[in-house]
Protein backbone atom coordinates (compact mmCIF):
# COMPACT_ATOMS: atom_id res chain seq x y z
CA UNK A 1 0.00 0.00 0.00
CA UNK A 2 2.71 2.26 1.19
CA UNK A 3 4.52 1.44 -2.45
CA UNK A 4 1.51 2.46 -4.31
CA UNK A 5 1.24 5.79 -2.89
CA UNK A 6 4.61 6.66 -3.08
CA UNK A 7 4.24 5.76 -7.21
CA UNK A 8 1.33 7.86 -7.58
CA UNK A 9 2.75 10.71 -5.56
CA UNK A 10 6.10 10.09 -7.42
CA UNK A 11 3.88 10.42 -10.76
CA UNK A 12 2.39 13.86 -9.56
CA UNK A 13 5.60 15.67 -8.15
CA UNK A 14 7.22 14.61 -11.31
CA UNK A 15 4.01 16.71 -13.23
CA UNK A 16 4.23 19.02 -11.26
CA UNK A 17 1.21 18.53 -8.52
CA UNK A 18 1.41 19.92 -5.17
CA UNK A 19 2.30 21.14 -2.87
CA UNK A 20 -1.06 22.40 -1.25
CA UNK A 21 -2.17 22.25 2.14
CA UNK A 22 -5.86 22.65 0.98
CA UNK A 23 -8.13 19.96 -0.66
CA UNK A 24 -11.31 20.54 -2.43
CA UNK A 25 -13.45 17.69 -3.49
CA UNK A 26 -16.37 18.98 -5.90
CA UNK A 27 -19.52 16.58 -6.03
CA UNK A 28 -22.13 15.55 -8.58
CA UNK A 29 -22.59 18.50 -11.43
CA UNK A 30 -20.69 20.96 -8.87
CA UNK A 31 -17.55 21.59 -11.25
CA UNK A 32 -17.98 25.66 -11.50
CA UNK A 33 -15.70 26.36 -9.04
CA UNK A 34 -12.07 25.54 -11.44
CA UNK A 35 -13.54 28.15 -13.86
CA UNK A 36 -12.62 30.45 -11.10
CA UNK A 37 -9.10 29.27 -10.18
CA UNK A 38 -5.58 30.02 -11.90
CA UNK A 39 -5.25 26.77 -13.05
CA UNK A 40 -1.13 25.47 -12.78
CA UNK A 41 -1.75 21.35 -14.05
CA UNK A 42 -4.92 18.87 -14.69
CA UNK A 43 -4.73 15.74 -14.85
CA UNK A 44 -7.11 13.22 -15.68
CA UNK A 45 -7.44 11.00 -12.61
CA UNK A 46 -7.09 8.04 -15.52
CA UNK A 47 -3.51 8.89 -16.15
CA UNK A 48 -2.72 8.75 -12.08
CA UNK A 49 -1.08 5.56 -11.21
CA UNK A 50 -3.03 3.41 -8.94
CA UNK A 51 -6.04 5.57 -9.15
CA UNK A 52 -8.90 3.50 -10.02
CA UNK A 53 -10.98 3.64 -12.76
CA UNK A 54 -14.14 5.58 -12.20
CA UNK A 55 -17.23 4.75 -14.37
CA UNK A 56 -19.46 7.08 -13.12
CA UNK A 57 -21.40 9.10 -16.38
CA UNK A 58 -21.96 12.08 -14.27
CA UNK A 59 -18.39 12.79 -12.87
CA UNK A 60 -15.30 13.59 -14.61
CA UNK A 61 -12.52 12.57 -12.81
CA UNK A 62 -9.70 15.14 -12.79
CA UNK A 63 -7.12 16.48 -10.50
CA UNK A 64 -6.32 20.41 -10.74
CA UNK A 65 -3.72 22.19 -9.00
CA UNK A 66 -3.74 25.82 -9.07
CA UNK A 67 -4.80 28.66 -6.91
CA UNK A 68 -8.10 30.22 -5.26
CA UNK A 69 -8.00 33.97 -4.04
CA UNK A 70 -4.05 33.26 -3.72
CA UNK A 71 -4.37 29.84 -1.95
CA UNK A 72 -2.69 26.88 -3.27
CA UNK A 73 -5.42 24.23 -3.90
CA UNK A 74 -5.59 20.64 -5.21
CA UNK A 75 -9.45 20.17 -6.91
CA UNK A 76 -10.49 16.79 -7.07
CA UNK A 77 -13.19 17.22 -9.46
CA UNK A 78 -15.25 13.67 -9.42
CA UNK A 79 -15.06 11.32 -6.84
CA UNK A 80 -15.28 7.26 -6.46
CA UNK A 81 -18.31 5.89 -5.04
CA UNK A 82 -18.30 1.79 -3.60
CA UNK A 83 -21.65 1.46 -6.20
CA UNK A 84 -19.07 1.37 -9.09
CA UNK A 85 -17.57 -1.67 -7.60
CA UNK A 86 -15.05 -0.30 -5.57
CA UNK A 87 -13.31 -1.20 -2.39
CA UNK A 88 -13.39 1.34 0.71
CA UNK A 89 -9.68 1.53 -0.18
CA UNK A 90 -10.14 1.90 -3.87
CA UNK A 91 -12.97 5.05 -3.13
CA UNK A 92 -10.42 6.90 -0.48
CA UNK A 93 -6.99 6.36 -2.23
CA UNK A 94 -7.11 9.95 -3.42
CA UNK A 95 -6.85 11.38 0.30
CA UNK A 96 -4.13 9.44 1.23
CA UNK A 97 -2.75 11.33 -1.81
CA UNK A 98 -3.87 14.40 -0.99
CA UNK A 99 -1.84 14.08 2.60
CA UNK A 100 1.10 13.21 0.60
CA UNK A 101 1.24 16.35 -1.32
CA UNK A 102 1.15 18.63 1.62
CA UNK A 103 -2.95 18.31 2.61
CA UNK A 104 -4.23 19.92 5.72
CA UNK A 105 -7.45 20.89 4.96
CA UNK A 106 -10.04 18.59 3.02
CA UNK A 107 -13.47 20.63 1.98
CA UNK A 108 -15.92 18.11 0.87
CA UNK A 109 -18.61 18.66 -1.39
CA UNK A 110 -21.79 16.00 -2.07
CA UNK A 111 -25.35 16.10 -3.03
CA UNK A 112 -27.76 14.78 -0.82
CA UNK A 113 -31.49 14.05 -0.43
CA UNK A 114 -33.05 16.53 2.55
CA UNK A 115 -34.91 13.77 4.94
CA UNK A 116 -35.29 16.65 7.03
CA UNK A 117 -38.36 18.02 5.44
CA UNK A 118 -37.81 21.36 6.74
CA UNK A 119 -34.78 22.10 4.67
CA UNK A 120 -35.68 23.01 1.44
CA UNK A 121 -33.66 21.69 -1.92
CA UNK A 122 -31.70 23.46 -3.96
CA UNK A 123 -30.45 24.59 -0.63
CA UNK A 124 -26.96 24.03 1.69
CA UNK A 125 -26.50 21.76 4.62
CA UNK A 126 -23.22 21.99 6.35
CA UNK A 127 -22.14 18.85 8.34
CA UNK A 128 -21.85 18.12 11.69
CA UNK A 129 -22.10 14.81 12.24
CA UNK A 130 -22.66 11.95 10.03
CA UNK A 131 -23.83 7.84 10.12
CA UNK A 132 -22.16 5.68 8.64
CA UNK A 133 -24.55 2.95 6.70
CA UNK A 134 -22.31 1.45 4.21
CA UNK A 135 -21.36 -1.48 5.76
CA UNK A 136 -17.72 -1.24 5.75
CA UNK A 137 -15.12 1.08 6.91
CA UNK A 138 -11.81 2.08 4.84
CA UNK A 139 -9.69 1.13 7.88
CA UNK A 140 -10.96 -2.42 8.19
CA UNK A 141 -7.99 -3.67 6.23
CA UNK A 142 -4.79 -6.11 6.78
CA UNK A 143 -1.77 -4.04 7.73
CA UNK A 144 -4.21 -0.77 8.12
CA UNK A 145 -1.41 0.31 11.09
CA UNK A 146 1.14 0.95 8.64
CA UNK A 147 -1.02 3.92 7.04
CA UNK A 148 -1.99 5.52 10.54
CA UNK A 149 -3.78 4.60 13.63
CA UNK A 150 -6.37 1.38 13.56
CA UNK A 151 -8.79 2.56 16.29
CA UNK A 152 -9.83 6.22 14.80
CA UNK A 153 -11.00 8.90 16.86
CA UNK A 154 -14.92 10.08 15.57
CA UNK A 155 -15.54 12.28 18.66
CA UNK A 156 -15.42 15.23 16.10
CA UNK A 157 -14.89 13.81 12.58
CA UNK A 158 -15.94 17.79 11.61
CA UNK A 159 -13.96 20.71 12.25
CA UNK A 160 -15.59 22.95 14.76
CA UNK A 161 -13.10 25.82 13.94
CA UNK A 162 -13.73 25.30 9.93
CA UNK A 163 -17.49 25.02 10.83
CA UNK A 164 -17.77 28.10 12.64
CA UNK A 165 -16.31 30.15 10.00
CA UNK A 166 -18.50 28.57 7.47
CA UNK A 167 -21.60 29.81 9.21
CA UNK A 168 -20.00 33.25 9.98
CA UNK A 169 -19.48 33.36 6.26
CA UNK A 170 -23.10 32.28 5.43
CA UNK A 171 -24.64 34.72 8.10
CA UNK A 172 -22.88 37.50 6.35
CA UNK A 173 -23.31 36.51 2.79
CA UNK A 174 -27.04 35.71 3.84
CA UNK A 175 -26.76 32.47 2.39
CA UNK A 176 -29.07 30.51 4.03
CA UNK A 177 -26.98 27.13 5.43
CA UNK A 178 -28.60 23.86 7.49
CA UNK A 179 -26.81 22.01 9.74
CA UNK A 180 -27.70 18.66 10.20
CA UNK A 181 -26.61 15.14 10.03
CA UNK A 182 -25.75 12.99 6.86
CA UNK A 183 -26.07 9.72 6.36
CA UNK A 184 -24.21 7.34 4.18
CA UNK A 185 -25.99 4.57 2.15
CA UNK A 186 -24.32 2.33 -0.59
CA UNK A 187 -26.72 2.98 -3.13
CA UNK A 188 -27.13 3.24 -6.55
CA UNK A 189 -30.57 2.67 -6.20
CA UNK A 190 -32.31 5.25 -4.07
CA UNK A 191 -34.43 4.57 -0.75
CA UNK A 192 -37.87 3.02 -0.37
CA UNK A 193 -39.99 4.98 1.57
CA UNK A 194 -39.65 2.81 4.79
CA UNK A 195 -35.60 3.47 4.17
CA UNK A 196 -36.67 7.12 4.72
CA UNK A 197 -38.90 6.82 7.71
CA UNK A 198 -35.90 4.49 9.04
CA UNK A 199 -33.25 7.18 8.24
CA UNK A 200 -35.26 10.19 9.90
CA UNK A 201 -35.43 7.91 12.89
CA UNK A 202 -32.46 7.09 13.65
CA UNK A 203 -31.15 10.91 12.85
CA UNK A 204 -30.05 11.59 9.82
CA UNK A 205 -31.01 14.76 8.00
CA UNK A 206 -29.63 14.20 4.53
CA UNK A 207 -28.66 10.70 2.69
CA UNK A 208 -26.07 10.12 -0.04
CA UNK A 209 -24.26 7.42 -1.26
CA UNK A 210 -20.43 9.16 -0.42
CA UNK A 211 -17.67 11.41 1.76
CA UNK A 212 -18.28 9.15 4.60
CA UNK A 213 -15.43 6.70 3.97
CA UNK A 214 -13.88 10.22 3.09
CA UNK A 215 -13.81 11.57 6.28
CA UNK A 216 -12.45 8.15 7.96
CA UNK A 217 -9.36 8.13 5.94
CA UNK A 218 -8.73 12.14 6.42
CA UNK A 219 -9.39 12.09 10.53
CA UNK A 220 -7.25 9.04 10.10
CA UNK A 221 -4.45 10.91 8.58
CA UNK A 222 -4.95 13.90 10.69
CA UNK A 223 -7.04 16.15 8.16
CA UNK A 224 -9.24 18.78 9.48
CA UNK A 225 -12.82 18.24 7.43
CA UNK A 226 -15.19 20.35 6.30
CA UNK A 227 -18.10 19.12 4.48
CA UNK A 228 -21.32 21.27 2.69
CA UNK A 229 -24.21 19.02 1.07
CA UNK A 230 -26.08 20.37 -2.02
CA UNK A 231 -29.95 19.18 -1.05
CA UNK A 232 -31.19 17.97 -4.66
CA UNK A 233 -34.79 16.49 -3.70
CA UNK A 234 -36.91 16.26 -0.68
CA UNK A 235 -37.11 12.69 0.93
CA UNK A 236 -40.80 12.99 2.22
CA UNK A 237 -41.71 9.05 2.43
CA UNK A 238 -45.88 9.87 2.44
CA UNK A 239 -45.48 11.73 -1.02
CA UNK A 240 -42.46 10.40 -2.40
CA UNK A 241 -41.87 10.81 -6.37
CA UNK A 242 -40.10 8.88 -8.42
CA UNK A 243 -36.16 9.91 -8.77
CA UNK A 244 -35.90 12.80 -11.90
CA UNK A 245 -32.19 12.73 -12.11
CA UNK A 246 -32.12 16.23 -14.24
CA UNK A 247 -34.26 17.72 -11.38
CA UNK A 248 -31.45 16.19 -9.24
CA UNK A 249 -28.52 17.91 -11.32
CA UNK A 250 -30.26 21.17 -11.70
CA UNK A 251 -30.95 21.64 -8.14
CA UNK A 252 -27.12 20.88 -7.66
CA UNK A 253 -26.18 23.55 -9.90
CA UNK A 254 -28.88 25.94 -7.75
CA UNK A 255 -26.93 25.30 -4.53
CA UNK A 256 -23.36 25.58 -6.17
CA UNK A 257 -23.57 29.11 -6.60
CA UNK A 258 -23.55 29.69 -2.48
CA UNK A 259 -21.22 26.72 -2.55
CA UNK A 260 -19.08 28.39 -4.58
CA UNK A 261 -19.00 31.49 -2.36
CA UNK A 262 -18.56 29.90 1.17
CA UNK A 263 -15.76 28.22 -0.69
CA UNK A 264 -13.89 30.65 -1.71
CA UNK A 265 -14.37 32.83 1.58
CA UNK A 266 -13.39 30.16 3.80
CA UNK A 267 -10.15 29.52 1.02
CA UNK A 268 -9.11 33.10 2.04
CA UNK A 269 -9.41 32.49 5.58
CA UNK A 270 -6.58 29.23 5.41
N1 LIG B 1 -30.70 9.33 -1.60
C1 LIG B 1 -29.42 8.96 -1.71
N2 LIG B 1 -28.53 9.69 -2.33
C2 LIG B 1 -28.91 10.84 -2.87
C3 LIG B 1 -30.21 11.28 -2.79
C4 LIG B 1 -31.17 10.48 -2.13
O1 LIG B 1 -32.35 10.82 -2.01
N3 LIG B 1 -30.28 12.48 -3.43
C5 LIG B 1 -29.04 12.75 -3.87
N4 LIG B 1 -28.20 11.76 -3.52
Amino acid sequence: MIKKIEQSLAFLQEKGMGPASIGIVLGTGMYELIAQMTLKKSIAYAEIPHFPEATQEFQKGMLHYGSLGGKKVLVFQGRYHLYEGLSFFEITYFVRIFKALGGKSLLLSNAAGTINLHFKKGSLMLIEDHINLQGGSPLALKGIETLGERFVDMSMPYDLALREKVLSIAAAEKISLYQGVYVAVVGPQLETPAEYRYLKIIGADAVGMSSVPEVIVARQLGLEVLGLSVLTDECDPDHLKPIDIPEIMEMAKKGEKDFIKIVKALVATL
